[in-house]
């Protein structure tokens, strides 16, 4: 697909590259839904009202990750921009509403900020904001899925990549899964960028768990969401009340893992496929790795990064890291 703007514009604007592939969509779901384990991408959460209910999840007592990273953002700004230098290539993965990059700004003062999302929509408005108030900082927005590639377009300048993955998105990823991204991440940075990471630590059990099976029931919620966009998406005829949310800490793979339990025998039609689903089978839909600093530490070292700085609260429950190319 073309490129919506010219590669060569030397300022500011969108780059569309990801366009959606309803037939592969399609085949995707059918098959984890007919698998023997049943299983969705997390991806599958976010259309617009999870969006918003994911929103909700970051305003939860029991959701300590969003508040935690950002205190730590706050408290050790200073320390944090004096680790990545100012004049940064800011490269904001899965950058939303661009309000955590917009943190950063004053301090890492940015020469170009790049946030990456699959859709240049969602980033517009957010966009055009912030340059009324960084109009210093060159700005291009790109819909792109950095999950499968993260070639970036000649508009990205390839000198200071810093490229900022916060909110402990890699834990959506399996240990081998993030490796991978983790090493495309270090092919991008070229010789002298770096990434600047958050990502959520092991802890008490019961502190885990409260904080994916929230006593609100958003959690629940987001995740039964999950059966209206697959609706609509490919016309399974799911009922939401025939699911149950199921939010546990599996210790053994360091996880948690998010399921849809069936709380009666249903049979699950779509354009292309049929389920019995048996009272208590489960469609595992999402999983969040938990890491100790030593764990993450050795997955940036085999992906290539150097030995990184990092900080955490005083509790230990997040780690934001700075990790350089070896
Ligand atoms: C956006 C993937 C970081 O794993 O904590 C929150 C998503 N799922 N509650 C996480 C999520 C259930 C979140 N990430």
């Amino acid at each position: 697909m073309a490129p919506l703007n010219s590669p060569d514009l030397p300022h500011s604007g969108f780059i569309q590259l990801y366009r959606r592939d309803d037939d592969a969509i399609r085949a995707e779901l059918t098959a984890g839904l007919l698998a023997e384990q049943p299983a969705t991408s997390p991806k599958f959460l976010y259309d617009a009202l999870g969006s918003k209910l994911f929103e909700a999840i970051c305003e939860l007592p029991e959701y300590y990750p969003t508040r935690t990273e950002k205190a730590i953002f706050d408290a050790r700004l200073h320390d944090i921009a004096k680790s990545t230098g100012r004049g940064s290539t800011l490269i904001d993965l899965g950058a939303g509403n661009c309000a955590k990059a917009a943190q950063l700004f004053p301090y890492l003062q940015p020469l170009q900020y790049v946030p990456v999302d699959i859709s240049v929509g969602f980033l517009k408005d957010a966009v055009e904001s912030l340059r009324q108030r960084f109009p210093q900082i060159r700005m291009t927005g790109i819909g792109m899925d950095f999950s499968s590639t993260m070639e970036l377009p000649p508009v990205v300048r390839r000198e200071k990549r810093l490229f900022f993955y916060p909110g402990s998105s890699i834990g959506n990823f399996s240990p081998i899964e993030a490796a991978t991204l983790l090493g495309r991440i270090r092919e991008a940075c070229q010789s002298d960028g770096s990434l600047l990471i958050g990502v959520d630590m092991i802890k008490d059990k019961d502190i885990l768990t409260a904080a994916y099976d929230d006593a609100l029931g958003v959690t629940a919620s987001f995740n039964l969401n999950l059966l209206l966009h697959l609706n609509t998406l490919i016309g399974t005829d799911f009922h939401v009340r025939d699911w149950r949310h199921v939010g546990c800490f599996n210790e053994s793979a360091s996880r948690i893992e998010m399921h849809l339990e069936a709380r009666s025998d249903v049979t699950v039609r779509w354009p292309g496929g049929v389920r019995r689903f048996a009272e208590g089978e489960r469609i595992h839909t999402e999983s969040s790795y938990k890491y100790t600093r030593q764990g993450f530490l050795q997955l940036l070292e085999r992906a290539g990064f150097a030995a990184a700085q990092t900080w955490t609260d005083e509790r230990g429950w997040f780690l934001v890291c700075h990790a350089r190319v070896a």
